[in-house]
């Protein structure tokens, strides 16, 4: 598939600038953001429960998942059925996909069922944007994840997650530590804090891991997370990507908990009352020990939990510009 991550503008909003697709954060600004994480807000109740309602009821949300994933796809289509859309899961491992149809076939396919909204996860980076255009506005795309590239609502999650535990970004400084080269996660968080106006982000891993990216003056990138933990409020530990990396990137995994594994003892040398976070899926005891992960200060099932209710949110916004 092409790499279409420079993809053109008209791809994100339309001619009256709503937003019609989700591919990356790069049309989102910070009142936006905030509107999204009211709404999200709005879709938990004060008893903690997440509402339900029949705004999207007639609408239909398909979702299209070429790689493997357990959070995104259950928050997507619980937050659809929550909204009252009709969702239809393909299965893409026994599609006609498997027969040498083409994703653009079978999208054209689907959208003649009149699929209003498609979520799509994808192994190659742009692929998201290679729908959208191929769908040439007939229904919304969301993008799940698309290789090294974007991964928005895991980014939406995450900052309303600390959003909602009242950080102060423009206060706050956020370390995330790992497999920072491969991580679409990655990537989409540092654009999101970035428009909350986060003055520090550090992004600490292995030098092998760590990413050629265009530098921004908020992101510093260093290989001492022992460095930073005294100035951090919040550290974000990223999954080894295993399957995506080319060759031994790193010595082991035992080596690489000696250095990088968020244990206690490193979350005792963060400011007071740091946060932690992780967007899963977590190895314990490779990036994170069990004590930090279960303990009070971590955030990863709050993170599981908001899926839901950002995405809610999310769908909303899209489909009530698509009338
Ligand atoms: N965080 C995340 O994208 O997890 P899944 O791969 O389980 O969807």
């Amino acid at each position: 598939m092409t790499d279409t991550s420079h993809h053109p503008r008209q791809l994100e909003r339309d001619a009256q600038g709503a937003l019609r697709n989700l591919l990356d954060l790069r049309e989102i600004d910070r009142d936006l953001l905030l509107q999204l994480f009211a709404r999200a807000q709005k879709q938990l109740g004060s008893d903690g429960h997440i509402h339900h309602s029949t705004e999207l009821s007639g609408r239909t949300v398909g979702t299209l998942f070429f790689e493997d994933s357990t959070r995104t796809r259950s928050a997507f289509e619980l937050a659809a059925k929550r909204l009252g859309a009709t969702v239809l899961n393909l299965d893409v491992g026994r599609s006609s996909t498997k027969k040498g149809e083409t994703l653009r076939d079978t999208l054209l396919t689907l959208q003649a069922m009149d699929v209003d909204l498609f979520v799509v996860r994808h192994g190659d980076s742009g692929a998201a944007a290679c729908v959208a255009q191929a769908l040439a506005g007939r229904a919304a795309v969301l993008n799940a994840g698309d290789g090294w590239h974007a991964h928005p609502t895991q980014a939406l999650l995450d900052t309303y997650t600390l959003w909602a535990k009242g950080v102060d970004f423009t206060q706050s400084t956020i370390t995330i530590v790992g497999d920072i080269l491969h991580s679409r996660v990655a990537r989409s968080l540092v654009q999101a804090l970035r428009i909350l106006g986060c003055p520090k982000i550090n992004l600490v891993g292995p030098s092998t891991l760590l990413p050629p990216w265009p530098a921004h003056p908020e992101v510093h990138t260093g290989t001492d997370l022992d460095a930073v933990l005294p100035e951090s409020n919040v550290v974000v530990a990223l999954r080894l990507q295993n399957e995506r990396m080319r060759g031994p990137l790193l010595p082991g995994a035992s080596e690489y908990f000696t250095r990088y594994g968020l244990t206690q003892s490193r979350l005792d040398a963060a400011q007071p009352g740091a946060w932690v976070m992780h967007p899963g899926p977590i190895n314990r005891g490779v990036e994170i020990d069990s004590v930090v992960a279960d303990g009070p200060r971590s955030l990863i099932l709050d993170q599981v939990r908001h899926g839901v209710v950002v995405r809610m949110a999310v769908m909303q916004m899209i489909l009530e510009n698509a009338a």
